[in-house]
């Protein structure tokens, strides 16, 4: 039988499993994003339409096309924010932004586009949002990219690939839209769709930007905005991809791609976008490896745009079901220790071990459990690899009849003893290992 009333097309209900994992991703956001000096804002749903079309840019396709917008009962246009950007740095300049100050600000939530639903692209999607205000510096934009990645990492995700430009500066930009327009013009007018046709003046950045296959074809010989930074811009520029060299880990590639122009109009200088694992994790998730699970970029010009003062910043913003689709696929991480400890009838000892051991561990920084009930060994190596556990820590009768601990390898099978104090050091040698590999 189907339900009366059903929800509207793609604004889909979170249940169990799905709303487990979404606490999981802002849980491990604000663990992360907390030691970089970050702090939670949470900001309406709905704005006034203005800041939008002024901040995101009315020629964009978000503000075009995708709005949810709705007349107040006094007449005034309101809209559901199809991003968290302009409504973030509205908060920041109503409270007070201070020259010279530094405010990292990071954001969840639902967001409302009207586009096409289909795998990892909804009507009402979530983003986890960062914004980092007033400072100019490249290592804010490569310390900004390697938290995201960070973040990405945390939660086991390896192989990714970070796109990322330069699109110049108030100074620069005018001599490369001057070029890109003449380019533009130079094009028979069926080569360009009707929208394009329209911004090869107005916007014609956006023209860059579009995803019709005609236009995409006729930008290829376009010219290239990496020849047209000024020496501040390539400068900036080259330093952050020199901070970003030797961080992170979990990046199969850096592109450098001088066509990522992103969708929205406030962008300049460094731009990036974060794309999923070239594996068979995000091919089964259906998501498609072109699809962004992230992006974002610097926005100097914008707070001043909307009334602010002049001041720099930057930004990204990640998908949360694009996310989501991807951490389906791969195995969830597992635990760094399970302890397995067997007390005789009616003691207590080995458990009480277990219990102090598990706190110590645990405020090393390891991740771990200990067997609450009896059980045999075998039953209980069997809880430990269940939980994914790496190492399983044996206390029994002879383990404390001698002071030493039983350290059982989940993955090789092999076992030896350890000193209590020496687990931790052991541990976290064997994590920095696997880290590497
Ligand atoms: P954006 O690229 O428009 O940037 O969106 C960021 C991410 O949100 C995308 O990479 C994608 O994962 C997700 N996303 C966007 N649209 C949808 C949709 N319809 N369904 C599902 N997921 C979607 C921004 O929104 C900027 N405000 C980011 C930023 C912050 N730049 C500076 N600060």
């Amino acid at each position: 039988m189907s339900a009366k009333y059903q929800s509207i097309k793609g604004f889909a209900d979170l249940f169990a499993a799905q709303s487990a994992l979404f606490t999981r991703l802002e849980d491990s956001a604000r663990a992360c994003f907390a030691l970089y000096g970050f702090a939670e804002l949470r900001t309406p749903i709905l704005e006034y339409t203005e800041l939008f079309q002024r901040g995101i840019g009315s020629e964009t396709d978000v503000v075009q096309k995708e709005m949810f917008s709705l007349l107040d009962r006094k007449g005034r246009s309101l809209s559901l924010r199809p991003e968290a950007t302009a409504g973030v740095l509205r908060a920041a300049i109503e409270r007070g932004l201070k020259e010279g100050e530094i405010q990292r600000l990071f954001s969840f939530g639902p967001m409302f586009r009207y586009e096409r639903p289909q795998k990892g692209r909804q009507r009402q999607f979530h983003q986890i949002n960062c914004e980092c205000l007033g400072t100019e510096s490249p290592f804010a934009d490569a310390e900004l990219i390697t938290m995201l990645l960070d973040y990405l990492g945390g939660l086991g995700l390896n192989g990714l690939t970070l796109r990322i430009n330069s699109l110049g500066c108030r100074a620069c930009r005018p001599d490369y839209l001057a070029a890109l327009r003449a380019y533009l013009a130079s094009l028979a007018p069926e080569r360009l769709c009707a929208d394009c046709l329209r911004r090869r003046e107005q916007n014609p950045l956006r023209v860059l930007d579009c995803k019709e296959e005609n236009c995409r074809e006729a930008i290829a010989h376009a010219p290239e905005l990496a020849n047209y930074l000024c020496e501040d811009c390539a400068s900036h520029f080259a330093k952050v991809r020199q901070l970003l060299e030797s961080v992170p880990e979990n990046l199969a590639q850096i592109v450098l791609d001088s066509r990522l122009v992103r969708g929205l109009d406030y962008y300049c200088r460094t731009t990036f976008e974060v794309l999923g694992p070239i594996s068979s994790a995000s091919a089964a998730s259906g998501l498609g490896a072109q699809s962004a699970i992230a992006g974002g970029g610097r926005y100097d010009g914008l707070l001043a745009q909307l009334g602010g003062a002049d001041l720099p910043g930057l930004g990204f913003a990640i998908g949360m079901e694009r996310l989501a689709l991807l951490l389906q696929e791969s195995p969830a991480p597992g635990l760094d220790f399970f302890i397995a400890a067997q007390d005789g009838a009616g003691e207590n000892k080995a458990r009480d071990l277990a219990f102090a051991l598990a706190r110590e561990l645990r405020k090393q920084g390891f991740s771990g459990e200990m067997a609450y009930q009896q059980a045999s060994f075998k039953s209980m190596f069997r809880q430990a690899s269940r939980l994914g556990a790496r190492y399983c820590l044996i206390i029994g009768s002879e383990e404390l009849a001698g002071g030493l601990i039983g350290v059982k390898d989940m993955v090789s099978g092999g076992q030896i003893e350890l000193a209590r104090e020496s687990l931790g050091a052991y541990l976290q040698k064997a994590k920095v290992g696997r880290e590497e590999n």
